[in-house]
C-alpha cells in the first residue's frame, strides 16, 4: 500500500491498514450508537446491536458459537483471557479465580492466591502468551516450553514430551500454540496438537490472531479456545475477542461490572465493535485473496536475496516449510536488522525487525533466538505483504533497499 508520500507498507503483520468498509461502518455507528451498550433503554438497545453483530461475524469466522465469544481489547487480552482460565485459584475455590484468595489477609500476604496445574505452552508465541505463562508460574504453575526446530515449526513430537513431562508433575489443563508464527509466517501443526492435547485431556488454546482472515478455518481445528484481533483483519484497533468450544468456562482477568457476561468487564466500545463486524465479514473470503499473494511473497523474497548478493551478502530465510502466503523474514549477515529498518524507514519502506510489539527494545526477537540463535535474530528483517501490495511495490521496495545496501556497505567500518 502507498500513501500520498509514497510509502510502500510492508508490515502487514504488524497492523493493517483499515479497510474502507470498516471505516463506513464505523462512521455510520458513530452516529447512531454513542449511548452506553449496557443501558437498558432505546440508544443503549441500538448501541448494544453493534456488540452483538460483531460477536456474530467473528463466531461465523472462526467457527464457534456467538454465545461462546467473548470480545476483548484485541488479541493480547484474548489470549491472557485463555491461558487464566484454566487456573483455579487454590484458595478461593473453584469458578473464583481473579479474586482475592481467602488467606489473603495477611500482613504481606500477595493479594492473589496460588495456583495449581499445569500449562504448555512453545517457546515462539507471542509475548501477551509468553509473559502470561510466566506470570502464572511465578504463582505456582508448572509451565512446560516447547522450543521450535529450527524451521521454526513446533514439532507435534516435542509437544507430547512436553506434556508428558509436564504431567508428571501436575495435571495438564492447557496447551497453547499459534496457528501462524507473527514473525516468520510459519503454520504450526495445530490439529496434530488439539490430538496430542486432547488425547491427555488437556485443552488447547490457539493464538490465530495471524492466521484468521488469511488461512482458512483448518489453521485452527480442533482448537478449544482461539484468540482474534480486529486490527490484523483491516478492523479497528483496541478490539478482539476470544472464541471458545461450548462448555468451556471463562474466569474474568478484569473485574469489574457485568459486561460479557462478567467475563470483561467496562463499558463496550459499538464504534469499534461495528468495524470488527465489518472487518470479519470480509475476512470471510480473505483467505483466497491471501493465497494468491505467495508468488508476489515469493518474488519478493527471491529478489531481496539477489539484491543482498549483490551488495556482498546474500540474506539468509528464516522459516521453513508451511509458511503463510506474505510473509518473508530474512537475517542479513554483516547488518543489524533495528538498523535496516532505520535507513529503509528513510527511504520510505515500512517493515520491522522482531514484532511491532518489541519495537524499541534493543532485544533480538525471542523468536528467531529461540530458532536460530541471538545473531541471527540480531539482524533480521520482517516483510510482509498484504492485499493491496502491488508488483509495482514490490519492484520499487527492492530497488530501494538495493540502494540502502550499496550506502550501507560504502560507510567506513563502525560509523
Ligand atoms: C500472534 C499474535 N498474537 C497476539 C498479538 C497481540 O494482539 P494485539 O495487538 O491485538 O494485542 C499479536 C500482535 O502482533 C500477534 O501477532
Amino acid at each position: 500500500m502507498r500513501s500520498a508520500a509514497r510509502v510502500i507498507y510492508l508490515d502487514w503483520n504488524a497492523t493493517t491498514p483499515p479497510h474502507p468498509e470498516v471505516l463506513a461502518a464505523m462512521q455510520a455507528a458513530a452516529e447512531v450508537a454513542w449511548a452506553n451498550p449496557a443501558s437498558v433503554h432505546g440508544p443503549g438497545r441500538r448501541a448494544r446491536a453493534f456488540i452483538e453483530q460483531a460477536r456474530e461475524a467473528v463466531a461465523r469466522l472462526v467457527g464457534l458459537d456467538a454465545r461462546d465469544v467473548t470480545l476483548t481489547s484485541g488479541g493480547t487480552e484474548a489470549n491472557n483471557l485463555a491461558l487464566s482460565h484454566a487456573f483455579g485459584d487454590e484458595a478461593a475455590g473453584s469458578g473464583a479465580a481473579g479474586a482475592p484468595s481467602a488467606g489473603s489477609g495477611a500482613a504481606g500476604a500477595p493479594p492473589w492466591g496460588r495456583l495449581q496445574g499445569a500449562l504448555v505452552v512453545s517457546r515462539i508465541e507471542h509475548p501477551s502468551v509468553t509473559r502470561a505463562a510466566e506470570g502464572l508460574a511465578r504463582r505456582g504453575v508448572e509451565v512446560a516450553w516447547v522450543e521450535p526446530e529450527p524451521s521454526g515449526r513446533v514439532a507435534p513430537e516435542a509437544l507430547a514430551a512436553a506434556l508428558d513431562r509436564a504431567a508428571a508433575v501436575a495435571p495438564v489443563r492447557l496447551v497453547s500454540l499459534q496457528a501462524v508464527n507473527h514473525e516468520t509466517g510459519v503454520i504450526q501443526p495445530v490439529a496434530e496438537a488439539a490430538a496430542i492435547a486432547h488425547a491427555r485431556g488437556a485443552r488447547l488454546h490457539v493464538d490465530a490472531v495471524q492466521a484468521v482472515g488469511r488461512l482458512p478455518p483448518e489453521a485452527w481445528a480442533g482448537a478449544d479456545l482461539v484468540s482474534v484481533a480486529a486490527h490484523k483483519i483491516r478492523g479497528p484497533k483496541g478490539i478482539g475477542a476470544l472464541a471458545v468450544r461450548p462448555g468451556v468456562r471463562l474466569r474474568p482477568v478484569l473485574l469489574g461490572g457485568a459486561q460479557e457476561r462478567g467475563l470483561r468487564p467496562g463499558t463496550q466500545d459499538p464504534l469499534a465493535a461495528a468495524g470488527f463486524a465489518a472487518a470479519a465479514r470480509r475476512a470471510l473470503d480473505a483467505p483466497a485473496r491471501y493465497a494468491a499473494l505467495a508468488p508476489l511473497r515469493d518474488r519478493l523474497e527471491a529478489a531481496l536475496i539477489e539484491a543482498g548478493r549483490a551488495a556482498g551478502a546474500a540474506p539468509l530465510p528464516n522459516g521453513e516449510g508451511l509458511r503463510a502466503p506474505h510473509i518473508t523474514n530474512l537475517s542479513w549477515p554483516g547488518w543489524r536488522g533495528d538498523e535496516l529498518c532505520a535507513a529503509l524507514d528513510l527511504e520510505g519502506v515500512a517493515v520491522s525487525s522482531g514484532s511491532a510489539c518489541s519495537a524499541g527494545t534493543a532485544e533480538p526477537s525471542p523468536v528467531l533466538t529461540a530458532m536460530l540463535g541471538p545473531e541471527r535474530a540480531a539482524s533480521a528483517v520482517r516483510f510482509s505483504i498484504g492485499e493491496e501490495t502491488t508488483e509495482a511495490d514490490v519492484v520499487e521496495a527492492v530497488r530501494r533497499v538495493a540502494r540502502v545496501l550499496a550506502r550501507l556497505r560504502s560507510l567506513p567500518a563502525g560509523s
